[in-house]
């Protein structure tokens, strides 16, 4: 296929576009993290910026070297044992996917499985929990970035915390593009990752751990290395050791994605996340394309998830984009393979041009199959978004 622009964009729900400030931020000269005392000590630097993006000032905090799925798991590895009861808030891809890991770990998941195209029913939530008086834990996907659904995070966690079990909240498609107050809203475990809103390339897994889940850690007694908190508790916080080697790179370049968004201002960075949502679901409507969430509220503002139409190939489609017009969007998994396709308006993607560039090729590659659709509506949609 003879490709039209020679430029590149990766407009997928991460991994993302990596800005210039973030890319230079990669190539510091690097030292040797295990030895050098000042990294340990810029390390904690970037961990206290952290904890000030997920209000976790009170909350146990670390960044982990590897993908965020590594944060799942250890958030599952370290909290169930045998026969432990876990409510899966399963209307998603990835909320689904925790009960692999509770199976894994030996312990028995209830899905409370909902509509994939709303947040999670809170009523039945709550029900579920009455019924279910035993459980030890709620797994939630905060954004479950496949489909694109945000789950009302402050919300879960009062009903969790009547209940007095803990909050495990997968929030790696979500921190950066939506408030996160770890301590105000009581989450026992939250999961983040570098290749979303943070627009760092994939690698590090953020996590916070509340002092309740100390205490059921200690009692679970993980007897792993690679995926043990108390490890990481034993031997950073009590003798200034990594467990294994850090990568000073990726740290470097978290911690100017984090001065990146306070130079923005947290309030600015949310509501830009917002209007992107808004543009976004625009050029939906002037190009006559279904979203798959059911309502705007139900989406996360980082990523727009799409109902492929009738008769359109969404392989081809994507491989349209991509080669052609140099622009890479994202289909979906599980359920939704072929019947979804995602644009990530997260972190610097979360922009006007992004959203033009990234639906004039959506635009061009549905045309090519025979879709009608006026592109200069689509751009005049997301632009009267951004009119003052
Ligand atoms: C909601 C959610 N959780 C976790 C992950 C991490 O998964 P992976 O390690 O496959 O990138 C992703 C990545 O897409 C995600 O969207």
């Amino acid at each position: 296929m003879a490709r039209v622009y020679t430029d590149k964009f990766i407009l997928t729900p991460g991994p993302t576009e990596i800005p210039d400030r973030i890319r230079q931020a990669l190539a510091r000269r690097t030292t040797n993290p295990d030895l050098d005392p000042e990294f340990i000590e810029y390390y904690r630097r970037v961990v206290s910026k952290l904890k000030k993006l997920l209000g976790a000032e009170k909350t146990d905090t670390y960044i982990l070297l590897g993908e965020a799925i590594l944060g799942l798991e250890i958030a599952v590895a370290n909290l169930v044992k045998r026969r432990d009861k876990v409510l899966v808030v399963a209307n998603g891809v990835y909320g689904e996917g925790f009960a692999e890991f509770v199976k894994m770990y030996q312990g028995e998941p209830i899905l409370l499985e909902t509509d994939w195209r709303k947040p999670v029913d809170l009523a039945e939530l709550d029900r579920t929990l009455e019924k279910n008086r035993d459980t030890k834990l709620v797994t939630l996907v905060h954004c479950d970035t496949p489909s694109a659904i945000l789950n009302p995070l402050e919300e879960v966690a009062k009903i969790t915390n009547n209940y007095g079990v803990l909050l495990v909240s997968d929030s790696v498609s979500a921190i950066g593009g939506v408030p996160v107050e770890v301590d105000k809203w009581g989450i026992d475990i939250l999961i983040g990752g570098s290749q979303k809103a943070l627009n760092l390339p994939p690698g590090l897994t953020i996590i916070t751990v509340s002092s309740r889940a100390w205490e059921e850690i200690d009692k679970t007694n993980y007897q792993g290395y690679y995926l043990s908190l108390k490890i990481w508790k034993e031997m950073l916080d009590k003798k200034d050791i990594f467990p294994y080697t850090h990568s000073d790179t990726l740290i470097y370049a978290l911690s100017e994605s984090l001065d990146m968004l306070f130079e923005e201002g947290l309030e600015n960075v949310y509501q830009r996340h917002q209007q992107a949502r808004k543009a976004s679901w625009k050029a939906l409507e002037a190009a006559n394309l279904e979203p798959y969430p059911l309502e705007i509220n139900y989406q996360s503002p980082t990523v727009t998830a799409i109902q492929v139409p009738a008769g359109i190939d969404e392989k081809q489609l994507r491989r349209t984009t991509w080669e052609k017009y140099g622009v890479m969007i994202a289909g979906s998994w599980g359920k939704l393979e072929g019947r979804v396709i995602r644009i990530g308006h997260m972190g610097v993607q979360a922009s006007r041009t992004h959203l033009i560039i990234a639906y004039t090729a959506l635009a061009r590659a549905l045309r090519e199959q025979g879709y009608r659709v006026d592109i200069g509506s689509i751009v005049e949609a997301i632009e009267d978004t951004y009119k003052l």
